[in-house]
Formats: C-alpha cells, structure tokens, sequence
C-alpha cells in the first residue's frame, strides 16, 4: 500500500491535515489506534481562535461550528471579590473567540473526510514508524504502507516523537503543582461569558458548550483522583470558590463527565526529523489556562499544509525545511502566555505571603491598565 502522506492520528491534528491535503489533491492514510467512537466522545478543549474557525470554515468544514459555536466578545478575571471583565470588542476590534467543543470539530471533520472517501482507519494495532531517513514506511496490523512524508499527529503519549532517534531533539518542559478536575454538566451556564477565578482555595473556571450544557474546572492537587471528587464535592467547591462576588449564584445540574487533567507544558525542538514532521500535542504541550492547545494544533496543520503542497507540486522543499521553526515562533509564544495566565490565577502551595501579594497586584494591572489587558486580550483571541 501506499500513499503520499501517513498520518498518524485522528485527533483535530490529524483530521484536519488529511482534510486540508485532500482539498489540494494530495493523497493521505490516517491511522488512529482507537474507535471513532471513542475520538468523538473525547472531551478536550472548547475554545477557537478567529484564526482557527477561520481555517474550520474555509476548508468547507464550519457550517455547525458556525450554526452551534457560541460566539464570545470578552472574559471575566474574577479575584478578591470582584469581576473584571477583558472586552475583546473594545481591546481588540474585530476579533473574538469561538466556544465549540473540540470532539465537535473532530466529528465535523471525520464526517467530511468519509463523505470525500477519505482513508481513516481506526482501532488499528501496533503501529510503528520506519526508515524516517528515506523512503519512509509505517506498520500496523500486520500491513505495510509506504509513504513520502509522514505525519505524527498522535498526541504526547503517541509513538511518532519517541521514534525520532535519541539526542536529536531538545525537549523543554515543565510541571505545575497540580491539575484540572473538569466536568461537564447537564445545566445552563450560569453567566454568558467565561469567569476564570483566583480564590485563596484556588483556581476555578466557568465555561460552556451549549446553551443547556456548561463545563467547570477546578484547581486540584497533582495527585488526585476523581473518585475522591463525588458530585456535591465538586459543586460545593465550585460555589466556594465562583461564588465570591456580589449577586453571583452557581446553577448546578447532573454531571455528566468528570476527568482529571495534569498540568504540563513541553515542547519538543525541531518538529521535524527526517521525513517525520510533528504537529499538534506530539510536539508541544500547554497547560490548559491559556485556552492554546488546540489552536496552536491548527496552526502547525496549516503551515504544514502550505509545505506539503509546495513539496508536491514541484519538488521544492524550502517551506517543509523551515516548518519547524515557523511553528516554534507560535508555540512559544502560547508557551509564555500560557504560562502567564498559569501563574496568574493559580495558587501555589510554596508562595509566601510576599508572592501572594505580587500576584493580587499584577491582577490589579492587568485589569486596570488598557495596555496590559490588550496584551491578555490579544494573546487570548490569538494572534494572525
Ligand atoms: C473549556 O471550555 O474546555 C476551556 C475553556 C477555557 C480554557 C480551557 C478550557 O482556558
């Protein structure tokens, strides 16, 4: 069998890859290890950058995202017993965000990619990348396909990154002293915009998906475990800690999906090795605060696409040669932001009433000073 791209994963990255390659008439297998079902079920992040629903809805995928995304204009910083609202409209004219669950755009994409006859194939066993110096090859199931290039779009846990061979890649990374306890709850969102609170008791945030469903994280302990987190816990520490203004009342509901996420950040230089091109969580990860996994995912897939094309069309390799570099900017630059937004609104068990203090009066800037609110503002709805 062969093909002229292998993509390995049917993540976001992986999809929209196969999809954008389709529509320059490139060919492309994706192989994903677990069910479609389980990929759209999947609940990871909701929230688009102008940029990415852009991409979405020119590649002939964004009617739903456009019908059923729920637009928004602005973000509420909630600390010492005030919101603060960031006005996306006045601080950035012109763009915004798009809050739409990322297994939506996953169906949305599995669905256009069937409908054009695309190659998924799922619940695939043991795949494994070869010979990424030359003629690449990729196995699983006991079948061979050969490929031009291949596409590690399997996430941090997949086998794409760990193939590359050893000393070849810097790996700068970092892990916070605790995690995201998120649910999804059957329940309309008690305030029409995204609330990220710092409270003494830690960090928590309000978001949506639907007008009848809303999704909730709470800062946790690195080490815990769901089963310790039963659902009149997690409502109680959602009240303690969103409740903490004037007038606000939590609307709680049947919690439909509760999960455990830990808070890290890597990023793996180059993203490229050989024939092997690295997009998506495979090759970098963020801690979720800053709202940038998905979109920086989009973003690679985008360059990617642009190399590839060129590549195929004539042979030229100067935009696959500089990928890596030209997504590392972007990453980056979601690296800091997501670490800023971290820091800012997190509590840290080892800070003494020094660094407490500091972090109240960089809120107290940031929500003051147009200049530094058009910075969070910026980086939040993303950048060009
Ligand atoms: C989400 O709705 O899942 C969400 C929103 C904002 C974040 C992270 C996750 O920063």
């Amino acid at each position: 069998m062969r093909t002229q791209v292998g993509i390995i994963g049917a993540g976001p990255a992986g999809l929209l890859l196969s999809h954008l390659l389709h529509l320059r008439g490139i060919s492309s297998v994706v192989l994903e290890k677990r069910s479609r079902d389980y990929v759209e079920r999947r609940v990871r992040a909701g929230v688009l950058e102008q940029g990415t629903v852009d991409t979405l809805v020119e590649a002939g995928v964004g009617e739903r995202l456009l019908r059923e995304g729920l637009p928004h204009h602005g973000i509420e910083l909630r600390y010492g017993g005030a919101g603060h609202r960031i006005a996306f409209e006045k601080l950035v004219p012109g763009r915004s965000i798009t809050v739409y669950g990322q297994q939506e755009v996953v169906k949305d994409l599995i669905a256009a990619r069937l409908a054009a006859g695309g190659d998924l194939r799922f619940e695939v066993e043991d795949v494994a990348v070869h010979s990424l110096e030359s003629d690449p090859y990729l196995t699983f199931g006991g079948e061979r396909l050969d490929c031009d290039v291949i596409a590690g779009c399997d996430g941090f846990h997949g086998v794409s990154r760990p193939a590359v061979p050893e000393g070849v890649l810097s790996v700068y990374e970092r892990d916070y002293p605790f995690a995201w306890l998120g649910i999804l709850a059957r329940v309309a969102p008690s305030s029409e915009e995204l609330i990220y609170t710092r409270t003494e008791r830690g960090f928590a945030l309000h978001s949506m998906r639907s007008p009848t469903v809303s999704r909730f994280y709470l800062q946790v302990p690195a080490d815990a475990r769901v089963e310790e987190w039963p659902d009149e816990r997690i409502w109680a520490e959602l009240r303690a800690r969103l409740e903490s203004v004037p007038g606000f009342t939590l609307t709680t509901g049947e919690i439909t999906e509760k999960g455990v996420t830990p808070m890290r950040a890597f990023v793996a230089e180059p993203m490229q090795y050989g024939r092997l091109y690295l997009a998506g969580d495979a090759a970098h990860i963020v801690p979720p605060t800053g709202a940038k996994g998905l979109n920086l995912a989009v973003a690679d897939v985008r360059v990617l696409t642009e190399a590839l094309a060129a590549y195929f069309a004539d042979g030229s390799t100067g935009l696959l040669d500089g990928y890596s570099d030209a997504c590392l900017k972007r990453v980056w630059r979601a690296q800091h932001f997501s670490w800023w937004m971290t820091t800012l609104l997190h509590t840290f068990e080892d800070e003494d009433p020094y660094g407490r203090r500091l972090q109240l009066s960089y809120l107290d800037y940031v929500t003051s000073s147009e200049a530094a609110a058009t910075t969070l503002a910026e980086n939040y709805v993303g950048l060009p």
